[in-house]
């Protein structure tokens, strides 16, 4: 069954490039004005000019859409989220708002170590029904890709609870789903001064078993003064490799960790967050295939300052952008605001942001063949906006849903 979408005022975000896009790449956004786009098995079938659009040479249309004037672009790879958790962190909120930070509260026996505590409490079956529920909203806010991370078990069974339901979640959503393990994204207070016990037990009995049951794609460590060490993210890292999975780390968030390196010298996909990054991390990251993966909401929600965007674009490396959904550092999965909040706080470019959300994601997650770009084959995974001439006034208008309708896999969501 074909479906055609029709009168579309800029359809943006063509192409398939075979790398993810760098340096002065980012700002081209390839684009047809007043387009159209044919579906056909939840796939891009074709797209043109309206003036060159010839429904007979189609095939059979069942289905039209007046898209009356609204622009369509990719939908959001969102590469970057800890969407499965058992309890939100508001009352950790006020405490922030009366001034602790976000160390302060870890330290206290906050953040992380909270949400595990929560999580091994809650039954796999509650936790996947939570998930499923923020997927669903996540979807009709326009994302049609998602990575999503373990790391509030910290402890064998509740790493292996969390992968097991984000599994699921990838055998039931209509969207592409990758797993991150993240055994390493705290010490569990048994180990808090037992850092090799910790470690070896993600060597020794967490890995094999996820590498057993194939339940994750990646493997993360919060690299982070307090949290791992850069010595300890390598081993950590190399781990994984030996298991199959490639690094995709935290680096650079609060401190000037070291992570970034570490990212490079094991081949990382990415490295993510880079709030605070001096001149040799940010040619380290340049000179390397690494994407560099910026999480604007979760800066914005600690009262941080910003990445460096401009001076990383500037160096020539591949930035991608994502929300970093979490109880502690990001409860919002609206990668809209993520896209506004890049070109507003971090001047990037509307279609360095919209580049950065889509097809980077989709590299930044090793899904780019099937999403991430309006490209013959690809997922029809598509946001349709309401009426307008120019991109731009998405991320201008912050706060309001432009979107008319998200379709995934062709089917409106
Ligand atoms: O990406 N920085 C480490 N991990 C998360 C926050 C997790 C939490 O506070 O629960 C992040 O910001
Ligand atoms: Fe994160």
């Amino acid at each position: 069954m074909i479906t055609l979408l029709y009168n579309i005022s800029n359809l943006a975000g063509i192409g398939s490039p075979l790398s993810p896009l760098k340096g002065g790449e980012l700002a081209r956004l390839d684009n047809i004005r007043n387009a159209w786009l044919a579906i056909e098995e939840g796939r891009i079938l074709a797209f043109g000019e309206m003036s060159q659009l010839d429904r007979n040479a189609l095939g059979e249309v069942k289905e039209v859409l007046d898209v009356e004037g609204g622009m369509v672009l990719p939908a959001w790879c969102d590469s970057h989220t800890h969407m499965v958790f058992a309890a939100t962190r508001e009352l950790e909120f006020i405490d922030k708002i009366r001034g602790l930070s976000y160390a302060e509260i870890a330290a206290k026996g906050g953040g992380i170590l909270h949400s595990a505590r929560r999580l091994n409490e809650a039954s796999e079956e509650d936790l996947y029904q939570l998930a499923w529920g923020r997927l669903q909203q996540a979807m009709k806010l326009g994302t049609g890709a998602l990575e999503i991370k373990s790391g509030y078990g910290l402890t064998v069974e509740g790493e292996l609870k969390m992968l097991r339901v984000i599994r699921r979640l990838k055998e039931k959503a209509p969207i592409p789903i990758k797993a991150t393990f993240l055994g390493a994204h705290a010490y569990p207070p048994p180990f808090k001064d037992d850092h090799e016990g910790y470690i070896r037990l993600i060597e020794a009995e967490m890995l094999p078993r996820i590498a057993a049951d194939e339940l994750a794609d990646y493997i993360d460590v919060f690299c982070e003064d307090g949290f791992f060490s850069p010595e300890e993210t390598e081993r950590i890292c190399r781990a994984g490799i030996r298991f199959g999975l490639k690094p995709k780390i935290h680096a650079n968030q609060l401190n000037l960790s070291g992570g970034t390196q570490v990212g490079v010298k094991t081949q990382a996909v990415s490295v993510d967050h880079l709030e605070t990054m001096d001149e040799a991390a940010i040619q380290a990251l340049a000179a390397s295939p690494t994407i560099g993966t910026m999480l604007p909401t979760a800066a914005f929600f600690l009262r941080m300052a910003y990445p460096p965007a401009r001076r990383m674009i500037e160096a020539g490396a591949a930035m991608a952008l994502a929300s970093d959904y979490n109880p502690g550092s990001s409860p919002s999965f609206n990668m809209n605001l993520v896209v506004a909040m890049a070109c507003i706080q971090m001047k990037m470019l509307p279609e360095e942001a919209i580049n950065a959300a889509t097809i980077n994601g989709a590299f930044a997650m090793e899904s780019a063949k099937e999403v991430g770009s309006i490209a013959i084959g690809k997922r029809a995974n598509l946001i349709i906006t309401q009426p307008m001439e120019h991109l731009a006034l998405l991320p201008y208008s912050f706060g309001s849903n432009l979107i008319s309708k998200v379709l995934i896999n062709g089917q409106v969501v």
